[in-house]
């Protein structure tokens, strides 16, 4: 019998990185599992990669329109939501002196305010005794060179979950976060780097964490399944970071 057996989850940006490992996990473990991303063609792959009749529904966090679309598509083919996996976000920086209005917008609006939104919208569609599990990072912890948008709009997250957990006590739905550390996903692929350089970019990351190495995403899988499920009843407004002792070492 599965962790998940016969619960409906949805995960946002379940068709790249972290949440596909995470959908493919869930899905293991017995979920009825929804992803959805931005891109058609990956959406479609993923689906099939998961497998167990997964549902993928095109819709961009900076929509609003389209997370209610996609929330009322899930409840009506696949039943109401137990398990909401928020980890849509991107990963762009720049100089101090360099970074541009526009640029702080488009990882505030996703990061952020998508999270933010993503969550109000999903309320109606969501069963009481859900688990929300939002994608943080340990950059939030640390001091990064070009990243203080990125890092400040996860660190925004954090406060969310402890907020959320308090807002929606009464319906006993818990709000956590799985903060990763460096992880080898498509992110870095798309900085606009050759694949060297992504390499290299790679190799950089893993020279600063204490065990050496990124992450996979199938080790952050573990921990949102640990979230997602009753094993983690006793936890609200949380966070688990998983990072190979980067943040706190
Ligand atoms: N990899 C790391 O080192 C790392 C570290 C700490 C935190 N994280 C966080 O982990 C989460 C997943 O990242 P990842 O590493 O798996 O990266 P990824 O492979 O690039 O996946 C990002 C996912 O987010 C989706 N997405 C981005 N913008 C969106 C939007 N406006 N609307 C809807 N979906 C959107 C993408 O969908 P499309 O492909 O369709 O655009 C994709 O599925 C992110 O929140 C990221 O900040 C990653």
């Amino acid at each position: 019998m599965g962790k998940l057996n016969n619960k409906v989850a949805l995960i946002t940006g379940g068709n790249s990185g972290i949440g596909l490992a995470t959908a493919e996990l869930f899905a293991g473990e017995g979920a009825k599992v929804a992803i959805t991303g931005r891109d058609e063609n990956t959406l479609k792959d993923a689906a099939n990669q998961i497998g167990n009749e997964t549902l993928a529904i095109k819709a961009d966090v900076l929509n609003l329109a389209s997370l209610d679309d996609a929330f009322r598509e899930v409840e009506s083919k696949i039943g109401k939501i137990d398990v909401l996996i928020v980890n849509a976000g991107i990963f762009k920086g720049a100089p101090l002196t360099d970074f541009s209005e526009a640029l702080f917008d488009e990882i505030v609006d996703i990061n952020f305010k998508g999270t933010f939104f993503t969550v109000q919208k999903a309320l109606p569609y969501l069963n009481d005794g859900a688990s929300i599990v939002i994608t943080g990072s340990a950059a939030a912890e640390v001091g990064v060179e070009n990243a203080s948008v990125y890092s400040a709009s996860k660190a925004a997250v954090r406060a969310l979950a402890r907020n959320f957990s308090a807002d929606l006590l009464s319906r006993k739905i818990r709000v956590n976060v799985l903060s990763p550390g460096h992880v080898e996903t498509p992110i870095h692929g798309r900085l606009g780097l050759s694949p060297e350089q992504v390499k290299g970019l790679r190799e950089e990351l893993a020279s600063g964490v204490p065990i050496k190495r990124v992450g996979t995403a199938e080790e952050m899988a573990k921990g949102y399944l640990f979230l997602a499920s009753d094993e983690s009843s006793f936890m609200l407004g949380t966070e688990i970071v998983v990072d190979g002792g980067w943040s706190q070492l």
